[in-house]
């Protein structure tokens, strides 16, 4: 069956439930930076996550738990002063929200106010749902994120398939109901059971986004250096590579070092 895709100037919350409501999926991906953002944004992405995964991809840590909320709101002012269409949602970091509902507002109001992002993401259900509350009596915009929550890794122990058992399951199934009646207007399902992801899709009526959460979901998310094939380590099943960015990029530094050394660069014509 086609889906009609409607075309829109700029994405809000309203479109993304419509896109939903009309079976249209909804596409999105990170961005950290201005001159990427720009690039995918006139691809015509849905939504732009400016994701805690910063922490991994571009500092190089190994979780998501050092990266402060000024450095989330570094990235995603980047970010915002190159979109023009998209939804840019910005993570609020570990660290910034755990406290207290009131800690969890002052951080989503300066998100808000210092990047000029059109909403926030938080990890988590029921724990957090004074945090979601408050932040959505603001009018900020907030969209759930549940399954392999990154921030509580070692919680976890691993990153591997959550919710496989029964009392995750159902708990998961809770959490994701809750946070719609708080008011999120998306959710992001990641590394669960695609059986499990469409139930909730299914169930919600409010968009879901999956990643590694199978195509039974409204949209789908990834990290758009891991997709473009920048960073070879980490291939999980779920990852669909649409460029071999590192091999383009290597070829690309290893001429520029030949021309320098040969002095071949630069040429007449590259000089004043
Ligand atoms: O930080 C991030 O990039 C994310 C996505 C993996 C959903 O939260």
């Amino acid at each position: 069956m086609s889906t009609q895709i409607v075309q829109v100037k700029k994405v809000t919350t309203h479109q993304l439930q419509e896109m939903k409501n009309r079976g249209e999926k909804i596409s999105m991906l990170t961005c950290y930076d201005y001159s990427m953002a720009k690039i995918v944004d006139a691809a015509g992405i849905d939504v732009i996550l400016v994701g805690d995964s910063a922490s991994n991809v571009i500092a190089g840590h190994e979780t998501t738990l050092p990266i402060t909320l000024d450095q989330m709101i570094y990235h995603a002012s980047s970010v915002v002063r190159a979109v023009e269409r998209a939804f840019v949602v910005v993570d609020l970091p570990f660290g910034s929200y755990q406290g207290n509902s009131s800690e969890a507002l002052r951080s989503a109001i300066r998100i808000m106010k210092e990047s000029g992002a059109h909403g926030i993401k938080i990890e988590g259900g029921l724990e957090i749902k004074e945090s979601v509350l408050r932040i959505l009596s603001a009018g900020i915009p907030v969209m759930g994120h549940l399954g392999l929550t990154p921030q509580s890794i070692y919680k976890f122990g691993t990153y591997a398939v959550r919710a496989k058992e029964e009392a995750e399951a159902a708990k998961l199934m809770e959490d994701a109901v809750l946070l719609q009646e708080c008011g999120c207007f998306g959710l992001v399902l990641e590394k669960i059971p695609a059986e499990l992801a469409k139930q909730v899709s299914i169930r919600l009526s409010i968009p879901i986004i999956g990643i590694g959460a199978g195509p039974f979901v409204d949209g789908q998310v990834l990290v758009t250096h891991d997709m473009l094939g920048i960073n070879k380590e980490f291939q999980p099943r779920f990852l669909r590579t649409y460029a071999d960015l590192h091999s383009i990029m290597t070829d690309a530094f290893k001429n520029y070092i030949q021309d320098v050394k040969t002095k071949d660069f630069p040429k007449e014509g590259e000089y004043y």
